[in-house]
């Protein structure tokens, strides 16, 4: 995720700015760059690839200065390139910004800039700000550069942490912020700007952390903050405790679960900008035509791991919603099965890295086949992002872990957003039937903030299992195909045998090995899938197993037929898969760290696989 810093006080600033970019490394980027002022004149110097190539560039000319900006960036708008790096300027080249989040109405304010003279030089969205701001000042803020920045977030939406230098105030830095985090460090005489902690550390341990709405501006004798609205706010100011290590992972002993719980911004930003603030479905991001959808006969999913079992998910939303045959794969039998490539098909590969070896080769075959792929990817620019024909990607921001979680359930919701959308094009979902769906949706980040509120039960219930060989997770419809994902966290973790059936297989084969204390992990939430899986609970605890039930908050019958119950929140049962797979994810982690694995880094894997 794109990381923003800024310094301003006595010291050099460049070789601050750099070293706190080189912190916040650990969110993954693509391209960085800074800008200063140098003797009163705004100069940017941006580069793709490594901070160090960046660092290069700054050793060529050396600025001695001692106010500026710097970005490091995740490409979501534009590849990652030298012109899409940060920061953006005007057609004046006079100031320059650094941004963190997703500016969702860009495209019309790139518009309306572009026609009252805005000459754009990037493909991104951040540059609108830049553009903007030179709007403001001379139409509205009279030079005010604090002015210029409350006016123009009147008319951004989305999510954004704005830094600014300007030729204009040389004395002064500007921020502010809307649900995109942002903190400042305070030092003696100086003040430093971090989208996180980790980047002021080495500095200083005083900071403030901004909130929705805040202004800031920011000067050696201090920061003022301000609302939108003008009014003075007064914010806390902390004393840190975090080492570095400790601040990389916001406070969190492993990456893993960290990011379980950024699963809930993962989902906001995932639909932000394909879901207008009205809750309407718009995607119009989309390379394949109105026609190419309608005409669509078979769609075929291709991916590994974690992204296949999304896959799974997706077959069961595909044929349901779209009523077209939809086969799901792992890409490593993909090709060597010989696949039927039909006419008016699509490949849809699913994959967080965009570089697996298996699932670009799934790509490539049926690309060769005249088939068109489009690709649900997390990381901007990779292989698949750059040969897929259509890209729809994740927006989880980086992930750490070699396990994934907050990227499976965003490539669930491309999957969701991508079913209305083509079920709508299709005439097979009435706009009021979207519209009630991608509510359930919007409601899913606060219900997963919900069961995340009851991670200590995980805790202690994760002691139950320390001494258990195996586990074995069943469901039926929905609830089998996201156990799959459950039984695959536990082992790749845990180190733990699991397995996941489908309920209904129970007797063809598992039921054999159901027996004493074997723990059972089943997942009940399909209404009218409910009573079935209830007579299979019946049949694993025949057999002296021990079950621990996920359930519906409703649900008030389950506990007398199992030894433990989860629960989670109601909500439709086509978005369930939401909230199922957040209890798995934490008996795994808590269970994993009970038994003091190493959660992220697991024994002999890896986060990329980048060979057959
Ligand atoms: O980067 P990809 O999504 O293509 O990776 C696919 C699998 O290697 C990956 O999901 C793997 O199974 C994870 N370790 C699961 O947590």
């Amino acid at each position: 995720m794109c990381g923003i810093v800024g310094y301003i006080g006595p010291r050099s600033a460049v070789p601050i700015i750099v070293e706190s970019l080189r912190r916040l490394e650990y969110r993954g980027y693509d391209s960085a760059g800074v800008a200063v002022l140098d003797e009163g004149a705004c100069k940017v110097v941006k580069s793709v690839g490594k901070i160090n190539n960046l660092a290069e560039l700054l050793d060529q000319e050396p600025l001695e200065v001692k106010i500026g900006i710097g970005h490091t960036r995740w490409a979501t708008h534009g590849r990652p390139s030298t012109r899409n790096a940060h920061p953006h300027t005007g057609n004046s080249g006079k100031l320059a910004v650094v941004h963190n989040g997703i500016i969702e109405n860009y495209v019309e304010l790139r518009e309306r800039l572009t026609a009252a003279g805005a000459n754009f030089t990037s493909d991104t969205d951040t540059e609108v700000i830049a553009h903007l701001l030179e709007e403001k000042l001379t139409n509205g803020a009279g030079g005010d550069m604090l002015e210029a920045l409350r006016l123009a977030s009147r008319e951004m939406h989305g999510a954004y942490a704005v830094a600014v230098v300007s030729e204009s105030c040389p004395d002064r830095l500007h921020v502010v912020r809307k649900e995109s985090p942002l903190v400042l460090g305070l030092g003696q005489g100086e003040v430093y700007i971090a989208s996180d902690i980790t980047a002021v550390l080495p500095y200083t341990k005083t900071v403030m952390v901004l909130e929705d709405g805040d202004v800031g501006v920011l000067t050696v004798d201090g920061v003022s903050i301000t609302g939108l609205d003008g009014r003075a706010i007064d914010r806390k100011v902390l004393e840190v405790e975090w080492d570095v290590g400790a601040a990389e992972k916001g406070g969190y002993d492993h990456y893993m679960i960290k990011e379980i719980h950024e699963i809930p911004d993962a989902i906001r930003h995932t639909m932000r900008g394909r879901v207008t603030p009205e809750g309407l479905l718009n995607i119009t991001e989309l390379n394949l035509s109105a026609d190419e959808i309608r005409d669509l006969k078979r769609i075929y999913i291709v991916a590994c791991g974690t992204s296949y079992y999304a896959g799974v998910v997706g077959k069961y939303l595909f044929e349901r919603l779209l009523r077209i045959p939809t086969e799901v794969d792992v890409a490593s039998e993909f090709r060597y099965r010989d696949p039927v490539f039909e006419p008016n098909s699509l490949m849809i590969v699913i994959s967080q890295s965009g570089e697996t070896a298996d699932t670009l080769a799934a790509l490539r075959e049926a690309q060769r086949h005249n088939v068109k792929v489009l690709a649900i990817v997390n990381v901007i620019g990779s292989s698949m992002y750059r040969d897929a024909d259509a890209v729809f990607p994740t927006l989880a921001g980086p992930e750490i872990c070699v396990a994934s979680t907050k990227a499976y359930v965003t490539q669930l919701v491309c999957e969701y957003l991508l079913a209305f959308h083509f079920a709508r094009l299709r005439g097979q979902m009435a706009d009021a039937e979207v519209n009630r769906l991608v509510a359930e949706m919007l409601a899913v980040p606060a219900k997963v903030q919900q069961i995340l509120a009851q991670e200590d039960d995980y805790k202690t219930l994760a002691k139950n299992f320390l001494e258990s060989q195996d586990f074995f997770f069943l469901g039926r419809g929905l609830d089998a195909a996201v156990s799959l994902e459950g039984a695959l966290k536990l082992k790749e973790i845990s180190y733990i045998h699991a397995e996941s059936y489908a309920a209904g297989e129970l007797k063809h084969g598992p039921l054999a090995l159901m027996w004493d204390d074997v723990p059972v992990f089943v997942t009940a939430t399909q209404t009218d899938l409910y009573e079935k899986t209830v007579s299979n609970i019946k049949e694993v605890k025949a057999r002296r197993a021990d079950v621990l039930a996920l359930v519906r908050e409703s649900n008030v019958d389950i506990a007398q037929h199992v030894d433990w119950v989860i629960k989670v929140p109601d909500a439709d049962n086509l978005v369930m898969p939401f909230l199922t797979i957040i209890p798995p994810y934490l008996l795994t982690y808590w269970l994993s760290f009970a038994l003091d694995r190493e959660i992220d880094q697991p024994r002999n894997l890896a986060k990329s696989v980048t060979v057959e």
